[in-house]
């Protein structure tokens, strides 16, 4: 896909198809995070995968999903869940203070996934005392987030910001997802 079209759509997907992702394509995610800027390339995150449905279902038992909509709608249903999950861990020992590292290897993670296909969810909204117990992680380890991913059974389509309060995004008729983004205009300006 062109640049600009990977970066339009991928989006937020948040119910899947309950079809696996195949290895050479989480290995490509893994390396898409590899590859990320990191501040004085002392690279303190490290990742721990999850791809098999009893440990997903774990996961996903942690995770909340669509905050903005009542929960019939926006949590993915027991036949629409992830296939995936990818955690993103802060190694505190290497930095503590880590959050530009962990949004650029995000963003590396979810653009591999979605150019193979496969739609992504960031997770920030999670139990994460269940979920760092449930990882093994050590004293010096934090759970940053969960990335959830999988083969998307829905569209999700960018819409212009009218209302500057009016940013939640929503379902329509078709129970796809329109994201609403403030316009360059509102968001640029040239000194
Ligand atoms: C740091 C971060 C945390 C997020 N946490 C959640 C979450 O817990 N649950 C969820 O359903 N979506 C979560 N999202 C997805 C956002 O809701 C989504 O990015 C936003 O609505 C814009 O949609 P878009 O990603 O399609 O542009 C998170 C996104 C980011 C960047």
């Amino acid at each position: 896909m062109e640049l600009m079209d990977l970066l339009r759509t991928r989006r937020t997907y948040r119910r899947f198809e309950q079809r696996e992702i195949d290895r050479s394509v989480i290995d490509e995610i893994l390396l898409a995070a590899r590859y990320a800027s990191s501040a004085a390339n002392r690279q303190p995150l490290s990742y721990i995968v999850i791809n098999t449905r009893e440990k997903t279902d774990l996961v996903f038992e942690q995770t909340r999903w669509a905050g903005y909509l009542p929960p019939e709608q926006g949590q993915p249903r027991e036949n629409e869940r992830p296939t995936l999950f990818i955690a993103v861990i802060q190694n505190t020992d290497i930095n503590p203070d880590c959050d530009t590292d962990a949004g650029l290897a995000i963003s590396n993670m979810t653009l591999a996934a979605w150019n193979h296909g496969v739609g992504s969810c960031i997770i920030g909204a999670c139990n994460r005392d269940k979920l760092s117990e449930l990882f093994g992680l050590t004293e010096t380890q934090k759970l940053h987030t969960v990335i959830a991913f999988g083969y998307p059974s829905h569209t999700s389509r960018i819409a212009d910001v009218t209302d500057p309060a009016e940013i939640k995004y929503y379902l329509d008729d078709a129970r796809n997802y329109v994201v609403p983004k403030r316009t360059i205009n509102d968001i640029v300006r040239y000194l």
